[in-house]
């Protein structure tokens, strides 16, 4: 696997490459990430990755500083999963000068869910993606649904900029007590790792009562929100929304996603199941 710190030096080498299958990363990485570069292998004739903490995506009083940064580890897993080159820059290569253009998608979907209590991060994620994108060119790039309102997200910029680039989503990879894999669960005590599986279950619950017929939305997520508080959690939301664009389901809507956020002690967990 080639490493690159440079956009010029990445450009490069990556002229011949032929059909690029992109998946941006930062770093810290763990079987959820492995598996989208595994999925990334049949899209395209090589698989690159990026691994950059983009500090544009974090709130003020957010992670950035303790992010965890294991950048020996990551590149041992990507060369033995088939990553072909790796675009890891410094912070000055990829915001010489602070970034001065934002690509801001619309209150409706940046302000709903994760972007009600993380403001501003859907605009720091569709900003550098655009602009992983403009580096790479790729033809294919995967994200995991584990970040749901993400995929959505960069799915609908692609469209809307008619980027000519495939967005491949990859299923949450989980443990086998059902906590989706995160870089953010190595936070977590062994008390509140045992824990934290509880989110899942909870929204597992709602999950099979949609399945049931339950349509009282309001009660489910409330039930749900409660379950977590009654266990010393402190839940953000839990939220029944549509597949396809995350807003309020109606009545006749079928394809639905639940998703919840909650804190864990000072861990933020975040998780969703499709129905
Ligand atoms: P990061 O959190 O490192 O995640 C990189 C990719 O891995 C994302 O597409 C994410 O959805 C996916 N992923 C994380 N946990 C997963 C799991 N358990 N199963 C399957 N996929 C999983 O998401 C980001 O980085 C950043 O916002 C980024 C897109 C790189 C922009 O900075």
């Amino acid at each position: 696997m080639q490493i690159h710190p440079t956009i010029a030096g990445f450009r490069a080498a990556l002229k011949g490459a032929g059909r690029v299958a992109f998946v941006p990363t930062m770093g810290n990485l763990h079987e959820g990430h492995i598996a989208l570069m595994r999925q990334a292998r049949a899209h395209g004739d090589s698989v690159v990755s990026s691994l950059f903490v983009n500090r544009l995506q974090f709130g003020p009083k957010e992670d950035f500083g303790t992010y965890p940064r294991t950048f020996e580890a990551d590149c041992e897993k990507m060369a033995a999963v088939g990553v072909a080159h790796l675009f890891a820059p410094d912070e000055r290569e990829m915001y010489p000068a602070p970034q001065a253009y934002f690509v801001q998608p619309e209150p409706v979907q940046a302000d709903i869910l994760e972007g009600e209590f993380r403001p501003g991060f859907f605009r720091g994620v569709a900003t550098v993606v655009m602009k992983l994108f403009a580096i790479v060119q790729p033809q294919v790039a995967v994200f995991g649904k584990k970040d749901y309102q993400q995929l959505m997200i960069i799915r609908n910029m692609a469209r809307e900029f008619a980027l000519p680039i495939e967005i491949v989503a990859g299923e949450t990879v989980r443990a086998a007590d059902g906590l989706a894999l995160s870089s953010r669960n190595g936070y977590l005590s062994e008390a509140e790792r045992a824990e934290a599986p509880r989110l899942y279950r909870a929204l597992d619950g709602v999950r099979r009562a949609l399945e049931a017929g339950e349509r009282d939305l309001a009660r489910l997520e409330q039930g749900a929100m409660a379950e977590l508080r009654a266990s010393g959690w402190i839940p953000q939301y839990v939220a029944v929304r549509k597949q396809l664009d995350l807003q309020l389901p109606a009545a006749h809507d079928s394809r639905l996603v639940v998703l919840g956020a909650a804190l864990l002690g000072s861990t933020r967990l975040i998780d969703n199941l499709e129905v």
